[in-house]
Order: structure tokens, then sequence, then C-alpha cells
């Protein structure tokens, strides 16, 4: 009786800004671990302590478990970046502009990447480094993790199939969940599902040609260029697929209908895209940390 009292004071209390939702992250980090390379993953699986085929997965959605606890209250802007721009003319993103003192997303994959490098902090830091930057990589390609128009549409309230939602969680979710078929289920094994399907789009499906170009200009030597790139291309779809007619025009539309099919095929464009990216990203932090471990023990000698 306490408890469900606790917890669904707990639950009343969340704010509504949530992060890209379950479905997307899991998904997303599912479809890296099938583009890893297998030294890559014999070395996340040995820091996060999991040598099960969810070893990424399982820790995808952490990141948004503490944002709201007090200890995890100094991450709560590292989820996205408020693109102060103006769709639907115009939609661009600018890091001096608008990353915050305290942090966005962009500075926190920069700073969670370098962290997950460093041969000198502890295992347990350099897990939760690796966890921050997994679930990271995701936010970045969600649209509204990239603007700042009421909240990242927190403040814009929608129908989605008669229901009343706000546009963020339409974006971080809805879309993604009536995409698939609906969420009846566990997320995970939704998410497993759907990653193997878009595992093969990428592989040899619809994204085959272009998934080359979805990890070309990774800069793994500058994370804030990189992360600004993939930023921008996924602001593109604030002015294109979010907001097409400009935020006032969507205020209390239903948008379950030709919106949801123009904007699926988005949210399924950018889960892969993240799988792929966050594969390329954990390859190289996997890399080089060996090879900085490595120089560690040398210079010991
Ligand atoms: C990676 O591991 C898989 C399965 O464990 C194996 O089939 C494959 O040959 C390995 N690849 C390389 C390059 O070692
Ligand atoms: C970098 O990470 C540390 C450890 O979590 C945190 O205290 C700090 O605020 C972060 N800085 C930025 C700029 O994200």
């Amino acid at each position: 009786m306490k408890l469900s009292n606790a917890l669904s004071i707990g639950l009343l209390t969340l704010p509504s800004v949530v992060a890209w939702g379950g479905l997307g992250h899991i998904t997303t980090a599912f479809i890296a671990s099938h583009f890893v390379s297998n030294t890559t993953q014999a070395h996340f699986q040995e820091l996060l302590r999991n040598d099960e085929p969810d070893y990424l997965a399982g820790v995808a959605t952490w990141a948004d478990s503490i944002r709201y606890t007090s200890w995890g209250r100094f991450t709560k802007n590292f989820h996205f970046i408020d693109a102060h721009d103006n769709p639907p003319e115009s939609c661009n993103v600018d890091f001096e502009r608008d990353c915050k003192e305290s942090g966005c997303v962009i500075s926190a994959l920069a700073n969670y990447t370098q962290q997950s490098l460093d041969t000198r902090i502890p295992e347990w830091q350099r897990a939760q480094a690796a966890k921050f930057v997994i679930h990271f990589v995701g936010d970045l390609h969600q649209p509204l993790h990239n603007e700042d128009v009421a909240l990242g549409g927190n403040r814009i309230h929608v129908l989605w199939d008669g229901r009343k939602y706000n546009l963020h969680h339409v974006w971080d979710s809805s879309i993604a969940e009536k995409w698939i078929g609906g969420r009846h289920g566990s997320p995970y094994l939704l998410a497993k599902k759907w990653a193997n399907q878009l595992t093969v789009e990428i592989a040899d499906g619809k994204f085959a040609e272009e998934k080359d170009a979805w990890v070309k200009d990774l800069e793994f030597e500058d994370p804030i260029a990189t992360a600004m790139a993939w930023s921008r291309e996924c602001n593109t779809y604030v002015c294109t697929h979010v907001f097409p007619e400009g935020p006032k025009a969507i205020v209390g539309q239903e948008l379950g209908g030709a919106y949801f099919e123009a904007a699926g095929p988005v949210i399924e464009k950018q889960v892969a895209r993240a799988g792929l990216r966050m594969a390329a990203w954990l390859d190289r932090i996997a890399a080089e940390y060996e090879k900085r471990s490595q120089g560690d023990v040398g210079d010991e000698l």
C-alpha cells in the first residue's frame, strides 16, 4: 500500500519532459550490437558486466532513469540541445548559441566519450560514461531533442488516435510504437524484433546504399563536430516533418493519420542511423581505450 502510494506519487510528479522513448533507445542499442566489431563487443561486455546480447540495449534507458533523482539532476540538460531557430521557415543548430552553460547533448556526448577513454578513472566511472554515450547518441537522433520551440514540443498538445498527448511524447514514443504495429508486449522483445529488421535493411535492404554516408563524416577526434553534424541533420526534420505548417498550426491537431504516415519513415531512418553510428562510435572508443591502456603498460616497463 505504502509502496504503491509512493510509486504513484513518483509517477505523478514526473515532469512531462521525458526523453526519446524506451523503444527508440533500446532498438538503437540492439542495432548497434549487430554492427560493432567482436573486440568492441568484448570490451563493452566486460565493462558493463553483461555477456548477453542485450549488453548495450539493457543500459540504453539508464540515463533517463536517473535524471529526476537528486543525484542525477545535474544531467537534466544533457539530453537535448535547444535550437533557437524558426521553424518551418528556417531550421538550424548553433553550438555557441544553443548549448546551455550547464551543458547540452552535444557537450555531454563529448564529455562522456572522453571519460570512457580515460585509463586513469575507475572502471565503474567508465561504465557510467558508456551508458551516457549509448543514451545520448540516441537522443541526438530525435528531432524534438534538437529544438527549442515549446520546450521541444512538450508544451504543445495534440491528438494521437483521439487521445491527448504532448507533441514531444508523440515523437519520443507514439510514432515508433504505431510504426511497429502497437506496443503490446515487452519493450525489449519489440525492440529486438524491430532492430533485427532494421539491421537487415541497413546491411542489404533499403538503407544499404546510404549507410556508408551515415558514418562517412564521423570524426572521432572531434566529438563536438560529429554530434553537431548529427544534430543539424536531425533538426532539419523539425521544419519538414515536425512543424511543416509551423508550431501554431499543429496545436490540437490529430496526428495519427497523414502526419504519422510522413513521420514514420523519418523515425525509422533516424533509429537506423543512430544504431549504425553508435556502433561506429563504440568501435572507436574500444579501439582507442585498448591503445591507451597498452600505451600505459609500455610506459611502465
Ligand atoms: C566474430 O564473432 C562471431 C561469432 O562469435 C564469429 O562468427 C566471427 O567469425 C567473428 N569475427 C571475427 C572477425 O573474428
Ligand atoms: C562531465 O561529466 C562529469 C561527471 O559526470 C560531470 O560532473 C560534469 O558536469 C560533466 N560536464 C559537462 C560539461 O557535461
